[in-house]
């Protein structure tokens, strides 16, 4: 196009970005890839070629790790953990420190690198991707400064395998990498296996920055890398991709120890009330599904827009799409650049087509190859398969509400949870409806936001725990403490005697009242002596269903003020206090022991304790640089079922129960199983304290029986277990059905009666942190 036609146009005409030093940086390692590992790039060996996704042309050969190689980086990784976590945070903060230096310093050859290998425009890579990748190292140098005076009791965990996602090669890179490092981890982290290149670039920078070797090991191939991975000798998998892997990486670590974070994908929806301002909303939803060409799990995917105004807006939008530019992304003036490879767009292709509902495109002709213009899809049901399943591309499904409780519903008619935009001029309407939608993430009048600083992570099937900020260190550290195998605790056996005169048989404690276990069962209680002390009932899959629906009836603790909670487990303490000597006794009785009244002492105070977190453990503000706030509020989980310890009948009950109910969770406790009888006196007490029905029912029976129940209920939010019977690998591959939280003890022992048994782990395990954020100042 000559210059006097762009002047009779007003057209754009090209400006594209040089790929030349990207193209010398290939060609000096004659476009052939090996891994890093040991602080060395390996030979190039067998593997696949990487394209450019907007020309089909090959940029480089990446070599498919066999499972020597990986053996051989996660083998390096754990020699060098422990000099890394000796170092010490501030010793650790300058590598960080140069790391993102170095990052600022190559910034436009990442940029390009990243263009061309994924296909995004350069616009994107320049001033987003690769700006959030430093800012990333630069704000976890300052964590990795600040550990050992901020993060007292925390500890690395040592060796991290991690597994990203091709959306955001490097900015997904560096969400893994700068915290693991800055806590004192070294990682083994594979790209994926469409967009190795700028994690091999980075592989440069960490030689350049004199990083020790082994620190951080790069390894590239497709699933099967990924599952060797997860296999391996590490301690921690973060995982970024899709919930079907997301899910059998749950299912694959269960009961092996191994900590766990899923940043999964979503359908978020993007809701526009009809007082909002509409040409923002429209700029707003060009970032939330056209950034990226819509491959971002956190994507504004689906619409909503209050009926009113829908008509009016669908015509403002339609409008701006037939203004996007599609096609070269290394040009300048490019919004969408090319899918990341044939098979995603064929599989959007096949999504789109096979819509029954109806489909916008605008009417200039995309450009060959693998492009896909911008869609938009309306006329469709809220059941539609598109409306609930993650296209993960550049299409909009779009429906309309009437009143903002109804926007609200169809929002979390999802199985996903990940974020969600609210756009209206009123703050009265966006703050009311932004603690009723199931997501880690809101962004008020805005969308697609992202800093550090801010958690990032999801509820539902959107995956667990939190990338970004102080929240996001929790998923690289763990508690410091003595990491002694538990001992299985058996019940006292005893001579069959003839049954009492008077019934001595406990109830299950359900929805407030008590009950008879739904399948008639009991079991005989002895005690040390042998001695017949009761019976205590045998729960079954039938009455657990029955708890959590009591447990789901007493939403309205969720709501209630965290001033009053703690009103509530002051009482419960003073009821239990005045009952300590029975309580004691009974321990000394059901046990065996002789500390009886030192547990019931310690479970007065430790209800003191939650009474005292209730309205204290609050979220953070973050001052995020850019045009607002970001609040990163806490919630309860919503029903959390737990198996509860097995040595402390009464603490290790209170330990659990207290934390939860004070951060407004309701639970379903499954009592010490050697012990039961404890719980039938405990529920007593809680009948006397006001503790509303439904928030705290209490089960007895078979841990091993029950565990599976627990963690396959489809309408529970987090399932914990502290039982000494072995069933952490059964809690945790049965909550990976609907990726509910789990929290197990792995088979190590917790000493409940000093600082292991109490404090902040517990009530972070209660609490989701959702990040609001806000437009504040200029
Ligand atoms: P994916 O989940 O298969 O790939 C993500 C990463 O996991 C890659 O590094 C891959 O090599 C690795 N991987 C694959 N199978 C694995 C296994 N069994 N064990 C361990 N690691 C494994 O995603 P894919 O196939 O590239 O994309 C399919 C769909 O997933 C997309 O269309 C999209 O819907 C979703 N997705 C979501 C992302 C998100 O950020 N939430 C990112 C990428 C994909």
């Amino acid at each position: 196009m000559g210059v006097s036609e762009i002047f009779e146009t007003m057209e754009y005409g090209p400006a594209p970005e040089s790929a030349a030093e990207a193209q010398a940086w290939l060609a000096e390692r004659d476009g052939r890839f090996g891994h890093f590992i040991d602080g060395a790039m390996t030979q190039p060996g067998r593997g696949f070629e990487s394209r450019n996704p907007a020309t089909g042309a090959v940029l480089a050969l990446i070599t498919q790790a066999t499972q020597a190689d990986l053996d051989a980086a996660v083998a390096s990784a754990r020699r060098a953990q422990g000099d890394w976590a000796d170092l010490g945070g501030p010793a650790r903060a300058r590598y960080l420190y140069t790391l993102a230096r170095l990052l600022q310093k190559h910034a436009r050859l990442f940029a390009v690198l990243e263009t061309l290998d994924n296909g995004k425009p350069i616009r994107e890579s320049r001033d987003i991707d690769v700006p959030l990748a430093q800012r990333h190292f630069y704000y976890h140098a300052g964590m990795a400064q600040l550990m050992e005076s901020e993060l007292p009791g925390r500890v690395p965990l040592g060796v991290c395998g991690q597994i990203i996602p091709w959306n955001f090669p490097l900015l997904m890179l560096a969400w893994k990498v700068a915290p693991a490092l800055a806590m004192g981890n070294t990682v083994v982290l594979k790209p994926a296996e469409y967009t190795s290149l700028t994690a091999l670039l980075f592989a440069d920078i960490c030689q350049q920055a004199g990083l020790p070797k082994g620190v951080v090991n790069i390894v590239t191939g497709d699933g099967t890398v990924g599952e060797m991975i997860v296999g391996a000798d590490v301690d921690k998998i973060a995982f970024t991709g899709s919930t079907e892997v997301g899910r059998k990486i749950r299912v694959a670590t269960a009961g092996s120890g191994k900590a766990l974070t899923l940043e999964l994908g979503g359908k978020s929806p993007y809701i526009v009330f009809e007082d909002a301002d509409l040409d923002s909303a429209v700029e707003g939803l060009v970032d939330a599904i056209w950034f990226n060409q819509g491959q971002v799990c956190c994507a504004g995917s689906r619409l909503l827009v209050q009926e009113g105004i829908a008509a009016r807006f669908y015509a403002k939008l339609r409008a701006r799409m037939d203004g996007l530019r599609i096609g070269d992304p290394l040009d300048k003036c490019i919004d969408l650049g090319a899918i990341v490879d044939p098979v995603q767009l064929a599989r959007i292709r096949a999504l789109v087509d096979s819509s029954d509902g109806e489909v916008y495109q605008p009417a200039t002709p995309c450009p060959e190859g693998c492009f896909y213009p911008p869609t938009l899809i309306t006329g469709l049901s809220p059941v539609s398969p598109l409306m609930q399943e993650e296209i993960f591309g550049p299409v909009l499904v779009a429906t309309t509400f009437r009143t903002p409780s109804e926007a609200v519903e169809i929002a979390n008619n999802t199985r996903y949870g990940l974020a969600a935009s609210v756009w209206s001029e009123n703050i009265n309407v966006a703050l009311d409806i932004a603690p009723k939608l199931a997501a880690g993430v809101v962004w008020i009048n805005g969308a697609n936001l992202f800093d550090a600083s801010a958690p990032f992570g999801g509820v539902r099937e959107s995956g667990f725990g939190r990338e970004g900020g102080w929240d996001g260190l929790l998923a690289y550290t763990r508690e410091i403490g003595a990491q002694k195998p538990l001992t299985q605790i058996k019940a006292f056996r005893g001579a069959e005697v003839e049954p009492q005169a008077v019934d001595r048989t406990a109830k299950l404690y359900i929805g407030g009242k008590q009950t008879r276990p739904d399948g008639g069962y009991a079991r005989t209680v002895y005690d040390a002596a042998g001695e017949l002390i009761g019976q205590a009932p045998l729960a079954s899959r039938k009455d657990i269903r029955n708890a959590v629906e009591a447990a789901h009836g007493a939403k309205a603790w969720a709501g209630t003020t965290a001033h009053l909670r703690a009103q509530v487990l002051y009482y419960v303490a003073e009821n239990l206090s005045a009952r300590s000597d029975e309580f004691a006794k009974r321990i000394d009785q059901l046990t065996g022991g002789r500390d009886g009244a030192k547990e019931v002492e310690l479970s007065v105070n430790r209800l003191f304790t939650y009474a005292a977190w209730a309205d204290k453990f609050e979220g953070r503000v973050t001052q995020v640089p850019m045009r607002g706030v970001a609040m990163a509020l806490r919630e309860p989980c919503g029903v959390i079922g737990a198996l509860c310890p097995d040595d402390r009948p009464l603490l290790g009950l209170v330990s659990l129960m207290a934390p939860a109910i004070a951060m407004g969770n309701r639970v379903v406790l499954i009592a010490s199983e050697a012990f039961p009888l404890i719980a039938a006196d405990f529920y007593q007490v809680l009948d006397t304290s006001d503790v509303p029905g439904g928030v705290v029912n209490i089960l007895t029976g078979s841990h091993v029986e029950l565990a599976a129940t627990l963690a396959t209920h489809m309408d529970m939010e987090a399932v914990w277990s502290f039982s000494s019977a072995d069933v952490s690998g059964v809690i945790e591959a049965g909550a990976a059905g609907v990726l509910k939280r789990s929290w197990v003890n792995n088979g190590l022992a917790r000493d409940w009666l000093g600082a292991e048994g109490e404090g902040r782990a517990f009530l972070e395990a209660s609490t989701e942190v959702k990040t609001v954020w806000v437009p504040y100042g200029v």
